[in-house]
């Protein structure tokens, strides 16, 4: 019998368990994304999702927030269903995608005011909340600038501002620091410490080894849809037999790709040779 989950509405919120997911399957037509995924997130904690270009870790968070329907497998957060529950969840999670989307003709003004009506936001809240993160964020020059006219780096900090603004106990974050510049970079992970020391949680992926090592109290790393290592960075250290093992060396051993980088540099300085001029 298929696990797919039923279409009822979930019990409960439950602060236990901030994601609980088990078996997770998500298939694209006959293509596999992501092949039987477990892991859970407690309140406290910052779970790093980690894997090459194309493991299933962005799939795995859009399913998380209730964007895409799994094929298989039970997810859920705090304790509800991310499907059948969308709306309750909206309220609990701050989400930063992968690419981020805003509409072209607003300012930041008005799409922060948009992002909090929609969020039922007390203004005032909402109004000094956004005029604190728009400081840190060193926005203040754009805040009547209309989104297209806004450099890449720029939308990703917008972005994060909105996912943040209405202090959602659960944070998803699809590379988050993807395009910040040092400062802002800095400021997030330290915010992101802040989230953990008052009990919320954050799943998030990252290329950037410096910053799982630095932030998370757990890491998973998929590759092809499927779970090869998890636990702290010191139990993977030991899972590798590395006492001085770095993240990045862990992740190319236990994803099998560190003789491969080794060829493949070779084989490039090969097929490049000498500089000529
Ligand atoms: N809409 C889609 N239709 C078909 N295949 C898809 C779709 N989205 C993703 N895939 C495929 O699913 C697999 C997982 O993609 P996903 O975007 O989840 O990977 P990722 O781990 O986030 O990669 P990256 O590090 O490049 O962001 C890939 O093989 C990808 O090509
Ligand atoms: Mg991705």
């Amino acid at each position: 019998m298929s696990k797919k989950q039923d279409r009822k509405a979930s019990g409960p919120i439950s602060t236990s368990t901030a994601i609980k997911v088990e078996d997770l399957v998500k298939n694209y037509g006959d293509k596999a994304a992501v092949r039987g995924l477990s892991f859970e997130v407690k309140p406290g904690e910052v779970y790093g999702l980690l894997g090459p270009n194309g493991a299933g870790k962005t799939t795995t968070l859009k399913i998380v927030t209730g964007l895409l329907d799994p094929t298989d497998g039970n997810v859920s957060v705090f304790g509800l269903n991310p499907v059948n529950d969308a709306v309750r969840i909206k309220s609990m999670l701050g989400y930063v995608p992968e690419t981020v989307q805003l509409y072209d003709s607003l300012s930041i003004r008005e799409f922060l005011q948009f992002v909090a009506s929609i969020r039922r936001m007390d203004p005032q809240t909402a109004n000094t909340r956004a005029k604190e993160l728009i400081k840190a964020f060193d926005l203040e020059k754009y805040f009547d600038t209309p989104a297209m006219a806004l450099s890449a780096g720029t939308k990703q900090k917008i972005a994060v501002i909105s996912a943040l603004i209405h202090n959602p106990p659960l944070l998803i974050l699809d590379e988050p620091m993807s395009g910040l510049d040092v400062r802002s970079s800095r400021i997030l992970k330290d915010h992101l410490t802040y989230h953990i020391k008052r009990g919320g949680a954050i799943l998030f992926s990252t290329h950037i080894m410096e910053v799982a090592e630095r932030i998370c109290t757990r890491v998973g790393i998929i590759n092809q849809g499927k779970l090869v290592a998890e636990g702290t960075v010191k139990e993977l250290r030991e899972l590798v037999h590395e006492a001085g093992a770095s993240l990045e060396e862990i992740f190319l051993h236990v994803t099998a790709e560190e003789e491969g980088v080794a060829d493949t540099i070779k084989v490039l300085e090969e097929a490049f040779g000498e500089r000529e001029v």
